[in-house]
């Protein structure tokens, strides 16, 4: 397994790549409210990554028939988007969007609530994005992989919800999926020793109860097993020297 380290050319324009998707999801988030459609929230986010000069790195990866995954309640992950699909107030909606820039990749993903929701589906989203920053710190040059995926577990299991295991995050660059895997549980080995110019794509997917997946019809939408609500929080970020730079957040 070889994970790439970027030049300082290629920093920059996964920086580049970053800084778009980050306006692209701030956007968005402004987009999301109770009676549109998912198909208008992928519309709307295509148009966004476009008009940037940009390509929607999902739309027919593997099939996939969108530009932007909108994942709503019980769906983790790559939820289709339907005109005939409502956001309604009191859901949760997760929208996972990436785009190329100069041929390189950016991936990144949110959880909003559609107008008002219940304490508890609020906590899930404000965890999940939590365990995130807390796998993070553990995102330092001699560190090992599952430094950041056993920190994200611990925070994720001590708050008692259940970690999505049959998907993981991944490397990142010239293509949307490079080595290595980065689990959100904790692995039986250390994995890879993080060096200066890695960029990574850290993801965790959470359930409100068990951990359990299954994948509907479609072959594309992954819902939780018990019906619970599931929330996901994504950012590309790099390995430096020191603190890890989050390539997809607005400084
Ligand atoms: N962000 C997801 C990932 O990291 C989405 C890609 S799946 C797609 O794998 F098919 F929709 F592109
Ligand atoms: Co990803």
């Amino acid at each position: 397994m070889a994970v790439s380290i970027k030049s300082e050319r290629e920093i920059g324009l996964m920086r580049d790549a970053g800084k778009i998707l980050a306006e692209v999801h701030a956007r968005l988030g402004e987009f999301v409210r109770p009676g549109i459609s998912t198909w208008e929230v992928d519309q709307f986010g295509e148009r966004l990554i476009r008009s940037y000069h940009c390509v929607p790195n999902f739309l027919h990866y593997n099939g996939y028939p969108a530009s932007i995954c909108v994942s709503v309640n019980d769906e983790v992950v790559h939820g289709i988007p339907h005109r005939n699909h409502m956001l309604r107030e009191g859901d949760i909606v997760s929208l996972d969007a990436g785009l190329i820039y100069k041929g390189y990749h950016s991936d990144a993903a949110r959880t909003h609530a559609v107008g008002k929701i219940s304490a508890d589906a609020q906590r899930l989203i404000n965890v999940t994005r939590q365990s995130f920053f807390e796998g993070i710190r553990m995102a330092r040059a001699g560190n090992h992989l599952n430094d950041i995926c056993k920190t994200i577990d611990r925070y994720l299991t001590f708050n008692g919800y259940g970690i999505v295991r049959d998907l993981v995050g991944h490397g990142i660059g010239k293509k949307l999926h490079e080595d290595p895997e980065i689990p959100n549980f904790a692995m039986r080995r250390r994995g890879v020793r993080l060096r200066p110019g890695m960029t990574l794509a850290v993801e965790p997917m959470v359930n409100m109860g068990g951990w359990q997946v299954e994948w509907l019809e479609d072959d594309w939408t992954v819902v939780t097993a018990d019906g619970s609500l599931s929330a996901h929080y994504e950012n590309t970020i790099l390995i430096t020297n020191g603190e890890p730079e989050i390539l997809t957040l607005l400084q």
